[in-house]
């Protein structure tokens, strides 16, 4: 039996008042970009389609969804930019909007970003400030943006002086998502997804974390329904959280377990290390660190070391990584309050930590996290 016997949904309702309508649906769906046309006539009706990609993704599948447009009757366009994370900037934000006003795009009009969590951060953002605002539909194209990025509504550049610091909430008016454009996705970039997929697993679902080191041979090889089926369940822990907490006031945080370190270890990295990577290695630190605090259950971060094993991702910190340094680096993290740096935490796998004052997260002094990180390997 596939270990994925767990129930799915096809469409996934995120409940969001800042969303037109309330909220949007997020479709998962095995050939979904051929029926682009169809889907976007009934969900989001526009005069004109601007579909923007990174080069790559552009040339991959820019031109299945320029077709799947062309074949409803509707207008479309393709704006593209270079691929990575160098592009997502106030630079390329404006190149954007100045080829959409040259196009004539009007208020009516409506932005697809197709491709990966930069696309949908850049275009998103281009979509929430073009004309003051104009309708936007998510098509995620990597695992990391099916399962998390194109979910919850934030989009933003990046500035010199850090990433994600010129943004805004704008959901869209509807995310679609296509598990088939995983077959050219490369194998590290999928696992990188996966490690997100992890994260889901241990803050809201024992079941699904369980189901996915066991599945790991078919989610790599992207065939069955292993893949859809972990993409939907993800996608249904990240919405049903983003629906309770659309503005990131309170049990949002949940989704930053393991993100804490895994931020700290991209800054003195310089973005060396992949996120999801990163992400992989914070879930784990996290997870020591809640069992030496007394809130996580023993024995939870050797079930996320073993989960990651797994599936062939990172669970142990490069050797050139100063424990010192990473510890410095949390303090510049969103989330530090009161000049205390405040971890979202597990109490066991599939279940968060909540704080005394009921908060999602837990201040941690630097001296735990020194331990934890000096007493690496110490738990396998
Ligand atoms: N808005 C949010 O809530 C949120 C959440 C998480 C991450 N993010 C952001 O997402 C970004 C990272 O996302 P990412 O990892 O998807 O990066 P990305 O968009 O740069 O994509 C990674 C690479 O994969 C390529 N690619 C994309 N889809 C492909 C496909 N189907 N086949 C082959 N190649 C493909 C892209 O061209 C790119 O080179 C970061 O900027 C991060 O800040 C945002
Ligand atoms: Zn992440």
């Amino acid at each position: 039996m596939s270990p994925f016997a767990l129930r799915t949904e096809q469409t996934t309702r995120i409940v969001d008042p800042c969303a037109h309508g309330g909220g949007y649906d997020v479709r998962v769906e095995s050939g979904a970009l051929r029926r682009l046309g169809e889907l976007l006539s009934a969900a989001a009706p526009a005069s004109a389609y601007v579909v923007i990609a990174d080069d790559r993704v552009a040339g991959l599948h820019g031109h299945a969804a320029l077709d799947a447009l062309a074949h409803a009757g509707l207008t479309g366009h393709l704006l593209t930019f270079p691929a990575g994370e160098a592009s997502k900037t106030r630079e390329t934000w404006s190149t954007l909007t100045d080829a959409l006003l040259r196009l004539g795009v009007g208020r009516d009009g409506c932005i697809i970003a197709l491709g990966g969590g930069v696309t949908g951060d850049l275009a998103g953002f281009v979509a929430a400030t073009y004309l003051r605002g104009i309708a936007l539909v998510q098509a995620p194209t990597t695992l990391l943006a099916m399962v998390d990025a194109a979910i919850g509504g934030k989009t933003g550049v990046d500035a010199p002086l850090g990433k994600n610091l010129v943004g805004a909430f704008y959901p869209p008016r509807l995310v679609i998502t296509d598990p088939d454009v995983l077959h050219t996705l490369p194998d590290a970039q999928l696992r990188a997804g996966l490690a997100e997929a992890v994260k889901h697993g241990a803050i809201a679902d024992r079941a699904y974390f369980d189901a996915l080191p066991e599945a790991a041979e078919a989610l790599m090889s992207r065939a069955g329904d292993a893949l859809e089926s972990a993409v939907r369940r993800s996608i249904a822990i990240k919405g049903a959280v983003v629906t309770e907490d659309p503005l990131e006031s309170g049990r949002r945080a949940i989704l930053n377990f393991g993100h804490t370190i895994a931020h700290a270890i991209e800054r003195v990295t310089d973005y060396a290390i992949p996120h999801g990577f990163a992400v992989a290695m914070g879930l784990v630190i996290e997870a020591r660190i809640g069992e030496s605090l007394g809130v996580s259950e023993p024995g939870t971060a050797a079930a996320i070391e073993d989960a990651l094993h797994a599936l062939g991702l990172p669970a142990a910190l490069p050797h050139d990584v100063a424990a010192i340094a990473l510890v410095g680096a949390t303090r510049s993290d969103k989330k530090t309050r009161a000049s205390q740096v405040r971890y979202a935490l597990l109490r066991r796998i599939g279940e968060p930590a909540r704080a005394d004052d009921g908060s999602w997260t837990i201040a941690v002094d630097d001296s735990v996290v020194l331990d934890v990180l000096e007493s690496d390997g110490e738990t396998g």
